[in-house]
């Protein structure tokens, strides 16, 4: 089994145009299927989910759609605070948080808080991140360290950089799948993905079922990971 899965959810917005709807009600959508997926995630034991949620690319899109997108995230949030003892999910949100309204940070702490102590699969939400956003974050706080001469140079390892991204301390992805069809990563975790296996599933997101994460699975287990050796 894999530990941690990283997940692309792409094609919403196609998913909506084909059945003439807003584009609104694709990541409507898309926000059932992502719950569905990772209460399935923790029901098979999964230990680390990881998606997609919001980059920081994303706010070039209409002032209606990453409107949308927050309200579904803040309304996720603030239910599952509610609800956190009910499903053993831990929360965690990773990316840029400044950025986002107040009030969308305080959901975010208070879902955090209220899930740390579960133990059931961690569900890390990527919201305003960009992969090598993460990365320049971590060397200006390893340079500060150095210059605060609490590190020397040559005590920087791979280490240390894994360490001061947002996902320190979690493996990194075995399994890293992505809808739509396209074959692209989009600055989705650019360090913790080298050894990933990558998995390309045609359907749009909204459209993904259980069925279709056993398949990915299934998929990554008959490959051979080989991490450089033979
Ligand atoms: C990619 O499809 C999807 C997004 C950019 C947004 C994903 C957000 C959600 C599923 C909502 C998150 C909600 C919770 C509860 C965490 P696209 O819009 O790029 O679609 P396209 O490729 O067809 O244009």
């Amino acid at each position: 089994m894999p530990k941690h899965i990283a997940i692309i959810m792409d094609g919403n917005r196609r998913w909506a145009r084909q059945k003439g709807l807003d584009v609104r009600l694709g990541h409507k959508e898309g926000a059932k299927t992502l719950e569905k997926i990772v209460r399935y995630a923790n029901k098979i034991g999964l230990g680390y989910i990881t998606v997609y949620a919001f980059s920081t690319e994303n706010w070039k899109r209409t002032t209606e759609e990453v409107g949308a997108i927050m309200l579904l995230l803040q309304n996720y949030l603030e239910d599952y605070s509610k609800r956190a003892d009910t499903e053993n999910i831990k929360v965690n949100v990773i990316g840029d948080r400044s950025a986002l309204s107040d009030k969308m940070q305080k959901s975010m702490k208070r879902c955090m808080e209220r899930t740390k102590n579960n133990t059931g699969v961690t569900f890390n939400i990527a919201i305003n991140y960009g992969g090598r956003d993460e990365i320049v974050k971590a060397v200006r706080k390893i340079a500060q360290e150095v210059k605060e001469e609490k590190l020397a140079v040559e005590e920087i390892t791979e280490e240390t950089i894994s360490n001061s991204l947002y996902t320190a301390g979690q493996p990194d992805p075995d399994l890293l799948i992505r809808t739509s069809g396209e074959l692209r990563t989009s600055n989705f975790l650019p360090w913790q993905i080298v050894y990933s296996e990558f998995v390309f599933i045609e359907k749009n997101w909204p459209d993904f079922e259980e069925k279709d994460l056993d398949e990915a699975i299934e998929i990554y287990q008959k490959r051979n990971r080989k991490f450089g050796g033979k």
